[in-house]
């Protein structure tokens, strides 16, 4: 058996509450055993296993926690819009309207620049700390294009996901009925294959809540399972939709009503909250505190794509969440990790108990709190995913 053991450990971050009562199952000088990429065991360095180690890593007194768990992200497209970025610095407001534009320049993109542009992506994501991504599609809004970017984010990861409703693309903007019956129809067909999720982006300039129903129906009857874009820009009934038809995970949330928030507090789905998307749209910061208060289950998430939130990294996300929305560092950290796991309705990532995935970062500094405390820093020494090295 390829036995592993981390020594040293300064601060270990579970995830399992067992070991000292908080969120975060906190273990101060700990050691961590990695089995056929699994965690084997967790503990005190005092008490580490010793026989049958094939490898054995000093973390020097480091803090060691769960990867990231990104369930939220956009990450097949190709070109930019630092332009509108800028415009928007300068005083312009978002509207959805520049996704067509990337749209146009996924269309005309190759298979090959498209993968190698997510690729390249998905290892900055890494080099991050993140071991899980979610990947949507929602940039080729035709038949084929969907397709394709699915079939693409497929190659990266298992967590893919069909936006085919993101927006109703310029050639049906007189007859956008038309285009709702195509997703229903041949392009969840021909997606279906490569997608585990479906998600509609239910929000004024996007799709009607009536319609988002028929979509995540059409989807949930193919055998997707639903997630959604809701309450971005605007307070709407996505929320309760998502509530509605069991979704995993409701998404952005930056507008929630007293409704709202009582019907998550009764549901399994999850809020997932972007915050970089309120950084790049120059946009208010929801509050998490009414969340918590609801003891809903929250999830941080990058929200990676190139119109709102152009940025991969999920120590940037746990900063600003921390300054901006009231998250404490605890929960932050455990709503990039954990939480990201529940909102992809997994046990098996997400947090370092015996037979979950091996998939940790070894960070820099002496404690999780340094990831709030020193913004922009990449505090990363070493990524495992699967008990593999990766960074
Ligand atoms: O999650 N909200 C909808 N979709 C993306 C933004 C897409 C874009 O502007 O390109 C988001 O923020
Ligand atoms: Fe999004």
């Amino acid at each position: 058996m390829a036995s592993t053991l981390i020594i040293n450990i300064g601060q270990l971050v579970t995830n399992d509450s067992s070991h000292d009562g908080t969120k975060l199952g906190l273990i101060k000088d700990a050691a961590l055993l990695i089995e056929d990429g699994v965690i084997a065991w967790a503990g005190s360095n005092a008490d580490a296993p010793t026989h049958h180690i094939k490898t054995t890593i000093d973390a020097e007194g480091m803090c060691v926690l769960p990867g990231y768990v990104d369930s939220h992200t956009h990450m097949i497209f190709a070109g930019d819009r630092s332009n509108e970025f800028r415009a928007r610095m300068l005083g312009e407001s978002y509207t959805a309207g520049g996704i067509a534009s990337t749209v146009e320049k996924t269309r005309k993109a190759s298979d090959e620049l498209l993968l190698a542009h997510a690729k390249f992506l998905a290892a900055e994501a890494h080099s991050g700390g993140t071991t899980t991504l979610e990947i949507k599609s929602g940039y080729g809004l035709s038949v084929n294009d969907e397709r394709r970017c699915l079939e693409i984010a497929s190659q990266i990861t298992e967590e893919t996901t069909f936006l085919g409703a993101h927006v109703v693309p310029l050639e049906y903007k007189d007859s956008p009925k038309d285009y709702v019956d195509l997703v229903c129809g041949e392009m969840l067909n021909v997606a279906a294959p490569f997608a585990k999720w479906i998600d509609v982006f239910c929000d004024k300039g996007a799709f009607a809540v009536d319609d988002a129903r028929r979509i995540l129906k059409a989807g949930i009857a193919k055998g997707l399972l639903p997630r959604i874009h809701a309450n971005q820009l605007q307070e709407g009934q996505g929320v309760l939709l998502g509530v509605e038809l069991d979704a995993a995970s409701v998404d952005h949330v930056s507008h929630l009503s007293e409704i709202d928030i009582e019907a998550l507090s009764t549901s399994k789905t999850v809020a997932t909250l972007l915050p970089g998307a309120e950084f790049s749209t120059r946009s208010v910061y929801p509050d998490v505190r009414p969340l918590l208060e609801a003891s809903i289950t929250v999830a941080l998430a990058s929200d990676c794509n190139p119109g709102s939130s152009y940025t991969t990294s999920m120590a940037f996300i746990i900063a600003m969440a921390v300054r901006e929305m009231h998250f404490s560092p605890e929960q932050a950290v455990w709503s990039a990790t954990m939480g990201g796991a529940k909102a992809l309705r997994r046990n098996d990532i997400g947090h370092l108990v015996e037979g979950a995935r091996a998939d940790f970062q070894i960070l820099n500094a002496p404690s999780y709190i340094h990831l709030a405390y020193r913004p922009g820093v990449n505090l990363v020494e070493q990524v495992w995913r699967n008990g593999l090295q990766l960074i």
